[in-house]
Formats: structure tokens, C-alpha cells, sequence
């Protein structure tokens, strides 16, 4: 979840590491640091704690014209975020500069047997730059020494090191999945990274490491090799990511930005997806027939989907896609979940991963169990080049761009998109869907961009209702079928970015519990639109006003049935009743930001969270 970042080359690398950091800072922003390392054998340390405006205050305008060095970003794990705990962590001569990503498990083993003296911080990382510097004294080659390191440190995670006396070089290593390095190939420089973000404003010539493998960089060469030293050949790829989107541009904050972004991410998601002559989705550029047959997909026995956070409620939309036009039994589980609770799975079980990143940990290791057993794996995600998409069969990215606020809006959308094309796709490929079928959701998905775009006029009305209820102190979120996902995301986004206690509950459960709690100091929002379940919803708004509960139901275009029932009514555009989750979510997203907004929170970088999740 730390950001990490690393520059070899002829310029100042100040500035690079720190316009590196700033790209990364929603990654972890509890402290950060820099280590640059001159010619004359100096090493310029400097570390602040909070976010990164403290250390680029402390660093501008007095750092060396050193031409190497790393940058760090922290979200901690181990040691209370302060100066002492902040990366880089030093051997006690400071010849030996580490930065870390992930746990090293066994940490205080490690301390026991390999200290040189006493320990500065309480982090798992600093005994790495003990145990390095002892190897480096000895005379062992920083690259050896670094091998031998990892060699003996447990756990998943990603380290970049650098010492004093071998300046202009940067060697790093990816151990398991607690999140990649990007290696950067420029003219006559090299470049580290915990992710793209961070180096796409200097070259877009990229190579990742795997886990189990070390890089070697200088100015002019770079070196991969395994965990037993034997070289690897690494191609270059060219990627075509635009990193002016990761700028604010006229908005207040990323996430504004970026659900306001939604209806062209919904256009990014479908354009060559969702064809017009005929109507049919087509998604054999990501899912090659030689692979992923007829004969595959009817095969198939049971879908299972995985994911964290957001994209776990985007999964719980997608059951209902694949098992409406796919006809297959569908479950979504939490990927911490699932890893842990010996799934039962064979070759006809397909799991689908869905994630923004690509490189959160949970679902990585799930993605691991599912190969395990032999399963077909695809997944769905916003990264070009993530982990995720390395590991699964076919991979289908969302193309939205970077999402930078820590709350995803735009990769949500996009992923309930995607899984509605992967159900259509699956069940023609089954011959489970009948041709008028798959045309009319074509049809209705062509028309999403515009629906999301008049979703987004309610911003008004949400900042309005954000106004009244920036009080209260509890929400419920409630929703039934395809809004009992909306309803939790709507929760988790409030939660999220406002720091007020939210649940989001199917409707039905509201009687066996949360029913208690209801007054009319805690506001309900409900989605309500016109679809099979909504006279059940009707009832349940019903019960919560019965109890004094205020309500702002969610509702069909053009529907006031529950005008005079429901205390504020929520418009929704028009659209098909299967897509609505993904229009509904939208005015969820600004009543949560609006309500961050009106609270004075951190909107884009909350208390205590991450980005990418790269810890267990
Ligand atoms: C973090 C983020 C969430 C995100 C979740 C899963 O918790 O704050 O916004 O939904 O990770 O991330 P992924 O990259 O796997 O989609």
C-alpha cells in the first residue's frame, strides 16, 4: 500500500522522486522520505511525517544535485506513523537506504540474529538495511546481498535499496504479492516504481517484475534476475496511458472529478464492446475463441466472483447478469474470504477477480487458490500491465483512466459494465441467450453514458440533502435484488469519505436487527427503483417511517408512488431495470462526497485508508 519510488540517471533526482511521490501520495500518505546518494559517496536523507506537502516543505530548494535516489509514501503497518518509523529505514552507519512495501512476517527473527546495533524505529523494514549492510561490509555485491536478504525474509512484499558506496544504483525485489515494481526505461536513465501513476510522466517504456525476481539499475544498464541470481529477459512494453488524467483539472477533488468522469469511463468501458450492427457485445479481442470456446463456456459449471471493497459490490451486481443471460450458478465472495476457507472448485469453475489495482493482496492470493485448483480465471481491471491481469487467462480492462481518490467511483461503474458484457458475451458463447435478448440489453447499454450523464444533474439536489443530513450521526442504506449491492456501496462510500457510521442491509434483514436502532435521528436511504421487488421495498419504507425514520428513497424515472411516503425522492434517469445499479449509484457517490464535503473530511485521502491494499 506504500508508494514507492526510484530514479537513476544525469538529472537532479529531487524533483523526479518527489513529482514520483506526489503521483503516488493516495497510496499511503502517513509519512514520506527521500534518500539521494552522490557521487562523493554522501547520502542525503529526509523524512517528514503526514502527508507529502510536510517533506517537500522540509526538502525544496535544499536537496543535492544527486542524480540517484528513492522516495517513499507510507500507510503503516508496523510503528505508529512518525519521523523515526518513516522510509527510508537505515543500517545504524547509514551506508545502506531501504524502502518496503509489505510485511516481512518474520521481522523479529530477524532483529535477534542479525542486529548491528540498536534498532532506530519500530518498523519490519530497518533490519533489512542491517542485514544488507552487513553483506555489503563483508564485500558481497549489492544485488547478492540483496538476494541473500530476501532469501531469508518471510512474507510478501517489495523492497528497493541503495548504498552509499555504489551510487547511481537502485536494485529492488518483488517477493509474493503485496504489490509490483515497474521498472521505467528512459534515455540514459532508469526508473522504480510501486505503480505506473508514478512514472508516466517521464516514460512510457515499462517493464514489471514478477514475484521472485530482483532488478539491477543504473544510468544505463538494467539487470533482472531470479531469486538465484540467473538472469532474465524482459521485454519492453510501450504503454499508452494519458497521465494528464491523473491532474484535478477544474475540480475541488478527485473523486468529484472522477464521478463527473462516469458517463465518458462508461463510454471508455463499452466503445468496441457493445457493437451496433448487429446488436451483440463482442469481447474476443480480450477473450480469444482458441481459448475461450463454445465448447469452454458450455462446459462451464458454476461462476465464482472475487473481490474487495468496491469491487466486491460491483461482483454482487454481476451474479445477477451471469445468472440471468449465462445461466450459470454465480456466488461472489470476499477474496480474504475465499482464500482462507478452502474453496471447493475444479476445471469447469470459472473466477472472475475483479479489481481496480490489480494488485490487491487478498485477490491476488485468491487468484492463486483458483489456479491451484485448474479454474479459468479472468479478470477485470483498470491497470494495464497489474498483477491480476498477468495471472488470469484473459483479462479485461476497464480503460477509465487512473482513479487517484481512495474512494473508487468510476472503476465501479465500469466493472458493473463489464460483467453485464462478460454475462452476454458467456451466455451467447452457451447458447443461453436468445438473440432479442442480448440486442435489447445492447440497446439499453448504448444509452448508459447519457443516463449517467443525467444522473449526474442530481448533484444539486444531492448537495442539498447532504446539507440537511451532514449531522446525523448513523445512516442505513437499504436494497433489495440489484440495490442491495448499490445500497452497500452507498454505505461504504459514505463511510468512507464522510467518517459517519453507515450500513448498507438487504431490505429483508432490516426486521432482524437494524430496525432497532431506527429514530428519527438516523436517516434511511432506499433504493426504491420500479423493478420486481419494489412493493417489498415499499413496505419496508413503510416500517422505517412508521418508526419515525426519515427516508430519501432512490426512484424510477417519472415514479412518484412514493410521494408523500418517503420524506425525499430521488429521480433516477431512465433506464433498462437490470442497468439501474449503475445509475443509481451515482447520486450515492455525491451524496457521500457532499456530505465529506460539508464535514470538512480529507475527501480524497481519508483517515487511515489506502488505495491499493497491498497488506493482509
Ligand atoms: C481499497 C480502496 C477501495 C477499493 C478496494 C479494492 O480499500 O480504498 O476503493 O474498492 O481497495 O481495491 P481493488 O484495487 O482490488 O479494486
Amino acid at each position: 500500500m506504500c508508494g514507492i519510488v526510484g530514479y537513476t540517471g544525469r538529472r537532479p533526482a529531487g524533483p523526479i522522486l518527489l513529482d514520483g511521490l506526489r503521483r503516488l501520495e493516495y497510496r499511503g500518505y502517513d509519512s514520506a522520505g527521500i534518500a539521494l546518494t552522490d557521487d562523493d559517496q554522501r547520502m542525503y536523507v529526509a523524512v517528514a511525517t503526514g502527508k507529502l506537502d510536510a517533506l517537500v516543505q522540509k526538502v525544496e530548494g535544499h536537496y543535492p544535485p544527486a542524480t540517484s535516489g528513492l522516495g517513499h509514501t507510507r500507510w503503516a503497518t508496523h510503528g505508529e506513523p512518525s519521523d523515526r518509523n518513516a522510509h527510508p529505514q537505515l543500517d545504524p552507519d547509514g551506508r545502506v537506504a531501504v524502502i518496503h512495501n509489505g510485511i516481512v512476517e518474520n521481522f523479529e527473527a530477524l532483529r535477534a540474529k542479525y542486529a548491528r546495533g540498536p534498532f532506530a524505529s519500530d518498523t519490519d523494514t530497518e533490519v533489512l538495511a542491517h542485514m544488507l549492510a552487513t553483506r555489503v561490509e563483508a564485500g558481497l555485491d549489492l544485488l547478492d546481498a540483496l538476494r541473500e536478504v530476501v532469501g531469508e525474509a518471510e512474507g510478501a512484499f517489495s523492497v528497493v535499496v541503495m548504498a552509499v558506496d555504489q551510487p547511481g544504483r537502485l536494485v529492488a525485489a518483488r517477493v509474493g504479492n503485496a504489490g509490483g515494481i515497474v521498472v521505467g526505461v528512459g534515455d540514459g536513465e532508469h526508473l522504480l516504481a510501486s505503480d505506473l501513476n508514478a512514472l508516466l510522466s517521464q516514460t512510457r517504456r515499462v517493464t514489471f517484475l514478477e514475484p521472485g525476481e530482483l532488478v539491477d539499475i543504473t544510468a544505463d544498464a538494467v539487470r533482472y534476475v531470479d531469486l538465484d541470481g540467473a538472469d532474465l529477459a524482459k521485454q519492453v512494453e510501450v504503454l499508452s496511458y494519458d497521465p494528464v488524467s491523473a491532474t484535478k483539472g477544474p475540480y475541488k477533488h478527485f473523486m468529484l472529478k472522477e464521478t463527473f468522469e462516469q458517463p465518458e469511463a462508461v463510454l471508455n468501458a463499452i466503445r468496441g464492446r457493445y457493437l451496433v450492427h448487429p446488436h451483440r457485445v463482442d469481447l474476443s479481442a480480450e477473450l480469444p475463441p482458441e481459448r475461450f470456446s463454445e465448447t469452454w463456456a458450455r462446459d462451464l459449471s458454476r461462476i465464482v466472483i472475487v473481490g474487495m471493497g468496491t469491487s466486491m459490490h460491483s461482483a454482487m451486481v454481476g451474479r445477477h447478469y451471469f445468472e440471468r443471460f449465462a445461466n450459470l450458478p454465480t456466488e461472489v465472495d470476499n477474496s480474504s474470504e475465499f482464500r482462507y476457507r478452502q474453496p471447493v472448485l475444479d476445471e469447469r469453475t470459472l473466477v472472475i477477480s475483479i479489481a481496480q489495482s490489480g494488485e490487491t493482496v487478498d485477490t491476488l492470493a485468491a487468484m492463486d487458490e483458483a489456479r491451484r485448483a485448474g479454474c479459468t480465471q479472468i479478470t477485470i481491471c483498470n491497470t494495464p500491465g497489474a498483477q491480476t491481469t498477468r495471472v488470469a487467462d484473459g483479462a479485461i480492462l476497464m480503460r477509465v483512466g487512473p482513479e487517484i481518490a481512495v474512494a473508487s467511483t468510476k472503476t465501479m461503474l465500469a466493472s458493473m459494465v463489464l460483467l453485464h458484457s462478460l454475462a452476454l458475451y458467456l451466455g451467447r458463447l452457451r447458447g443461453a441467450l436468445s438473440v432479442e435478448t442480448e440486442a435489447q440489453q445492447v440497446e439499453a447499454v448504448l444509452r448508459l453514458p447519457s443516463a449517467v450523464g443525467e444522473a449526474l444533474d442530481l448533484a444539486p439536489q444531492m448537495q442539498a440533502l447532504a446539507e440537511q443530513y451532514a449531522g446525523a450521526e448513523d445512516f442505513l442504506f437499504l436494497g433489495r435484488g440489484l440495490g442491495l449491492p448499490v445500497a452497500m456501496e452507498g454505505a461504504l462510500k459514505l463511510k468512507e469519505v464522510s467518517y459517519i457510521h453507515a450500513e448498507g442491509y438487504a431490505a429483508g434483514e432490516m426486521k432482524h436487527g437494524p430496525i432497532a436502532l431506527i429514530d428519527e435521528k438516523m436517516p434511511t436511504v432506499a433504493l426504491a427503483p420500479q423493478d420486481d421487488v419494489a412493493d417489498k421495498m415499499r413496505s419496508n419504507i413503510e416500517q422505517v417511517r412508521a418508526r419515525r425514520g426519515e427516508v430519501i428513497a432512490v426512484v424510477s424515472h417519472g415514479d412518484r408512488g412514493l410521494e408523500g411516503v418517503a420524506t425525499h425522492l430521488v429521480e433516477l434517469p431512465e433506464v433498462d431495470a437490470l442497468l439501474c445499479p449503475i445509475v443509481s449509484t451515482v447520486p450515492l457517490q455525491l451524496l457521500a462526497y457532499y456530505i465529506g464535503l460539508s464535514r470538512g473530511a480529507d475527501v480524497d485521502q481519508p483517515r487511515n485508508l489506502a488505495k491499493t491494499v497491498t497488506v493482509e
